[in-house]
């Protein structure tokens, strides 16, 4: 059983058109990195990159970076980079700031949209921990309510009371993938606005922000977009909705006029009304570097090869662990995955620390989940492979 998987493994890695990418990282032989759904692995042309804009843009330029070295403007610059691999148009994503901070901008700004007679925004109930956080704040802040939804229900549970919804995309969890198509167009038949929190799908997947009439809609860049350890958050807005976008955090990089230094607060136009302050220059430039390791990369060719590998590594999964020792939380139903496979079993704590010490890198989320990420653009079937043995040795 063992050869057939690992034969099969290697013809698919040769067939494999991506597998190539894989030379673009900085990788270990010897360990299976499928951690890329919580930090992405570095590109090896990065550290040049970050040599020259320390040594020569902040070290010899200074000051004169932010127009001569394009400082100023690279929130939006490598907002255009993201754009392409979420399906939106140019000029409506900018970077900066954290994905938490996204979400309270963009939620706030969703409910402000809304007709005020609206009195609740949906959540739904597996969210990652922040969103709900910061959309607790948001309704107290606007009042309202929030009304946590089941996974699967929030296209149903969205009525004439709902304001806003707030919807991650791939749960972080159990790797399910939720229906934005559908869900967008239930909350816009409803009149309410929605918000995406594209964390685990961007760059594992295609969103179609333009072509689903998405409002707003939110990500990180350390995952699947390789930016790096607390690399800058992006924020979309949709294009009918930029000149009415009203941040909750105007600051003054959001100005129309940010050296005026006038007292009135009046917002530029486009994706810049989602700054707010000094970007942090320094992650967001290894960012920029690091999205081009996109270049001549289909987000459909990444999607088909995730599906594969998650196929795959269940298949190896059941084949070598005996039955019942492990139950997978991620749905089968491709139209309902992720880029990610998450097992539950009991002692997921000391097995993940056991897949660790034996060169398998995936996490553990509390109390009870084995999370594997598979980032097509690194990630071989070889791989996959060998991540089912040694969890079938650690678990034994
Ligand atoms: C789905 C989701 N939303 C929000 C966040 C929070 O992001 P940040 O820490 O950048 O604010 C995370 C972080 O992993 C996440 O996975």
């Amino acid at each position: 059983m063992s050869e057939s998987l690992a034969g099969k493994a290697a013809a698919l890695d040769a067939a494999d058109e991506l597998a190539k990418h894989r030379d673009l990282f900085a990788l270990d032989d010897d360990t299976v990195y499928l951690d890329g759904n919580s930090l992405g692995a570095l590109p090896r042309h990065v550290p040049a990159r970050m040599q020259e804009v320390i040594a020569h843009e902040w070290g010899e330029l200074r000051i004169r970076s932010w127009d001569e070295s394009g400082w100023w403007t690279a929130p939006e610059r490598i907002g255009d980079r993201i754009a392409p691999l979420v399906g939106a148009e140019p000029g409506r994503i900018v970077v900066g700031d954290s994905t938490s901070v996204n979400v309270f901008k963009a939620l706030v700004a969703a409910v402000r949209l809304a007709p005020s007679d609206r009195d609740e925004i949906l959540v739904d109930e597996s969210t990652f921990p922040t969103d709900g956080y910061v959309a607790g704040s948001a309704a107290r802040m606007t009042g309202r309510v929030v009304r946590p939804v089941a996974p699967g229900e929030m296209a149903s549970a969205v009525g004439p009371r709902t304001a806003a919804i707030l919807v991650n995309h791939v749960d972080y969890r159990t790797g399910r993938l939720h229906d934005l198509p559908g869900i967008t167009a239930a909350a816009h038949a409803a009149g309410a606005l929605a918000v995406w929190d594209l964390c685990h799908s961007a760059g594992a997947l295609p969103v179609g922000l333009e072509a689903h009439g998405v409002d707003f809609a939110v990500g990180c860049t350390y995952k699947y977009l390789n930016g790096g350890p607390g690399s800058p958050a992006y924020l979309y807005v949709r294009g009918d909705h930029q000149a009415s976008f009203d941040s909750p955090l105007p600051g003054w990089n959001s100005h129309e006029d940010p050296f005026g230094m006038r007292g009135e607060y009046v917002p530029g136009s486009g994706a810049v009304r989602g700054r707010v302050g000094t970007p942090d220059i320094l992650s967001m430039l290894a960012l920029e570097s690091a999205l081009d390791v996109w270049t001549g990369v289909s987000i459909d060719s990444v999607r088909a090869k995730s599906l594969a590998l998650t196929d795959f590594f269940l298949e190896c999964v059941a084949a070598y662990v005996p039955e019942g020792r492990v139950a997978s939380v991620t749905p089968a139903a491709h139209g309902e995955r992720g880029s990610q496979v998450a097992l539950r079993c009991d002692d997921a704590g000391s097995v993940m620390a056991a897949l660790i010490a034996a060169g398998v890198v995936g996490d553990f989320r509390r109390p009870d989940v084995l999370r594997f990420g598979f980032t097509p653009l690194y990630v071989g079937f070889g791989d996959a492979e060998r991540a089912a043995r040694a969890l079938s040795t650690a678990l034994a």
